[in-house]
């Protein structure tokens, strides 16, 4: 019977992925998949995940499973993390939480609910979007819509397409926002353009669905968390996904939250139900170790200070590099002004080069970015930043 399954393309993100570790070329650079890289192209573990791992190893008696919801500890720590622990939504016992297997995880779990929920619901995507979140909400079963998000020429949030969009959408369908660090363009909602969203949700009964995958590596913890905060001050229902991938390098542990802001109690009750039964339909349970390690990590204050000093770190060396690239690029004189490289955020901005100039910078160059031109900020180090601004000098000729 699987003689009749169809060939695939490489995914857009993995297959560039794969190509980088064939080439052989000791110069080769990785600007693709978004994982954070250090000055010397490592993703190091965090100091603060090596020591949680290590009490956490001494002290675990037992592999037994530990719920379907995962670790409650955990749950609480990013709640409060993303919320705020003097939301009025937690207050209120609004908001159910379950630990999922990453921010993908989260997603599935979100959407098979949402599914259940409302069968003809409908999501709008923004233009771009991570290319995953299209055949991953796909898989559930849900209807899925695009609004304009970027203005490719001018390099911001287009808001009046996005929300001109948005005000013809019918009540009780669902907006995918990213909460921070747009992937892959790196343009955010300013705090205005969020209190705008929320208006338009309001007036409009459309229920936002946040996906906040880069916590803390734009402008901080709390100022990235802005949007969601909002959105659940404001609105009744609101659907929030998390991940421990990116701001606590957690990547392959699988670490990630679906989270759902109810408009009260009794409803976050059935909605924790039924998202566990979701989960447990998926996968069910979570796997541990990573939601052992970052509940470890916010409840211990020594080992929280660590973590809040490393993702500075992590955050002032993405912002620094956005500004080292344009500079460098500018001193190239190249036709493209690149400065708004500078004011976006997070790991990810477009270049706004050509398909035909992406593949020569891989082939005659060994820089290696997703074909919409997407970069990862973090693969860009003072060794290599010379290079780098060369080879797009070069292809732009
Ligand atoms: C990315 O966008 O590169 C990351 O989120 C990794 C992935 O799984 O696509």
């Amino acid at each position: 019977m699987f003689e009749t399954l169809k060939p695939l393309p490489p995914d857009a993100i993995l297959g560039i992925m794969t190509l980088f570790r064939a080439d052989r070329h000791p110069g080769k650079i990785d600007l693709s998949v978004g994982v954070y890289q250090d000055e010397n192209g490592h993703t190091p573990v965090l100091q603060c995940v090596k020591r949680a791992e290590r009490t956490i190893i001494d002290a675990q008696d037992s592999k037994t499973y530990v719920a379907i919801a995962g670790n409650a500890g955990f749950n609480r720590g990013v709640e409060a993390l993303v919320y705020g622990a003097e939301h009025s939504a937690l207050k209120d016992g609004r908001v159910a939480t379950v630990q999922t297997p990453g921010g993908s995880g989260g997603l599935s779990v979100a959407a098979h609910l949402i599914q259940r929920a409302k069968p003809d619901a409908r999501v709008h995507i923004s233009d771009p979007s991570w290319p995953n979140h299209l055949p991953l909400l796909e898989l559930s079963g849900l209807q899925l819509e695009v609004y304009p998000y970027y203005d490719y020429v001018k390099h911001r949030v287009d808001f009046d397409a996005m929300t001109a969009k948005l005000e013809r959408v019918p009540a009780g369908d669902l907006v995918l926002i990213h909460g921070c660090c747009h992937n892959p363009c790196g343009a955010d909602l300013s705090k205005e353009q969020w209190n705008a969203l929320a208006d338009l949700c309001e007036r409009r009964g459309l229920v936002p669905f946040i996906d906040i995958a880069y916590q803390g590596l734009a402008e901080g913890l709390e100022e990235d968390a802005y949007g969601v905060r909002l959105m659940a001050e404001r609105l009744p229902e609101v659907v929030v996904v998390t991940s421990c991938s990116k701001n606590l390098g957690l990547y392959r542990e699988r670490v990630g939250t679906a989270s759902f802001v109810l408009a009260n109690a009794e409803a976050s009750k059935l909605a924790l139900a039924n998202a566990s039964n979701v989960a447990r339909g998926i996968y069910s349970m979570p796997p541990d170790h990573g939601a052992a390690i970052v509940a470890q990590i916010l409840l211990d204050a020594q080992l929280r200070a660590l973590w809040i000093e490393e993702l500075k770190e992590m955050r002032t060396r993405l912002n620094g590099l956005r500004r080292l690239l344009v500079d460098e690029l500018r001193e190239r004189k190249t036709p493209v002004d690149f400065s708004f490289v500078a004011n976006e955020r997070g790991l990810f901005s477009f270049l706004g080069i050509g398909k035909d100039q992406v593949i020569r910078l891989r082939d005659e160059f060994h820089i290696y970015m997703i074909e919409s031109s997407r970069i990862n900020i973090a693969g860009i180090n003072h060794a290599n930043v010379g290079y780098v601004a060369d080879s797009i000098a070069a292809v732009l000729k």
